[in-house]
């Protein structure tokens, strides 16, 4: 019989698309893919990736047409409160944050409006792709306006005398800049994520999951993770293991032939900046390397 393979749903052509297929092979997976083919062969792991829609993909996870999906939150926290509002259970998990597709939810005005806090909005027509955040958002704050839901190209709506304001993601912010418009508040900041589907799997996909899983942690851990190691006195041990940014424990070395020496090899987990190497130094350290880290497991 054959190996059940495991489907995963990423944006077809959008800004989680490249970062998506990034992490995929920083995982190790090696994908075959023809043009325009909507599904690609996992050549070495039993998983095969789906490019589709983004505002898909919660869809393609709650009706178990894939097992995974890496999607915006923007997107999910919608697809939740729709699927709420209509009075269904969100069958889709998320497993894990991801560090890419970094992007808000916002309210933006158009230039030259005036906009005092949000109390501004009392009455006005808003502009999205959004409803339900945008519902939602408005309803905390008690403030009724109203909603013009739109399926796309948000950003022109004031200018057509649809809407007095719009609420759509930013990014870059280039977007707003080029239609005139300022952004005013922030609805939902969001990022990627990777979901699940909450039904149990056979065995066999349910290892490659946590596989997956596994070293996506790792390669998330080790972006902005470095190696260092140095020469210190050993009388300055204590305070230059206090200057390596984020490392638990680092391995000491007697030197040979240097009783009051020691060289120190450390994994540090946050960004090593030139300001550290120079405290360092000043610490008593000499002969400092900072070297990538490329994979790890914990
Ligand atoms: C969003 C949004 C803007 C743009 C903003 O669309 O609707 O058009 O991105 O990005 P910027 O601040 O960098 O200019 P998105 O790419 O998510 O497309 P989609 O809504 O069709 O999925
Ligand atoms: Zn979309």
């Amino acid at each position: 019989m054959d190996e059940p393979r495991l489907k995963l749903a990423i944006q077809k052509s959008g800004r989680l698309t490249d970062p998506s297929l990034d992490l995929l092979t920083r995982c190790g997976l090696k994908i075959s893919r023809g043009k325009d083919q909507l599904m690609a062969y996992g050549e070495n792991m039993p998983l095969d990736v789906l490019f589709v829609r983004d505002d898909d993909i919660p869809d393609l996870v709650q009706e178990d047409v894939c097992d995974l999906g890496l999607v915006g939150l923007n997107v999910l926290e919608e697809k939740r409160l729709e699927l709420a509002a209509r009075g269904h259970p969100a069958r889709f998990e998320q497993v894990r944050k991801l560090e890419f597709g970094r992007c808000r939810l916002s309210l933006a005005v158009p230039q030259g409006a005036s906009f005092e806090g949000s109390s501004s909005l009392r009455g006005k027509r808003i502009a999205t792709t959004y409803p339900f955040l945008l519902e939602r958002y408005l309803r905390e704050r008690d403030l009724h306006a109203e909603i013009v839901t739109l399926s796309g190209a948000v950003e022109i709506a004031p200018r057509l005398g649809r809407a007095d304001l719009i609420c759509d993601l930013v990014s870059t912010g280039s977007t707003l800049q080029a239609n005139h418009l300022r952004e005013v508040e922030t609805v939902l900041e969001s990022h990627a994520v990777l979901i699940r589907t909450p039904l149990a799997l056979p065995p066999l996909k349910d290892e490659w999951v946590e596989r997956l899983l596994m070293r996506i942690d790792g390669v998330q851990q080790v972006r902005e993770s470095k190696y260092i190691m140095l020469h210190a006195p050993r009388a300055a041990l204590a305070q230059i293991r206090k200057l390596l940014p984020g490392s638990e424990t680092p391995t000491i070395i007697p030197l040979e032939g240097f009783p009051d020496k020691v060289a120190i090899h450390a994994v540090c987990r946050e960004t090593v900046f030139w300001e550290t190497l120079e405290s360092l130094k000043k610490a008593g350290a000499s002969a400092v390397l900072v070297l990538p880290v490329e994979k790890m497991l914990v």
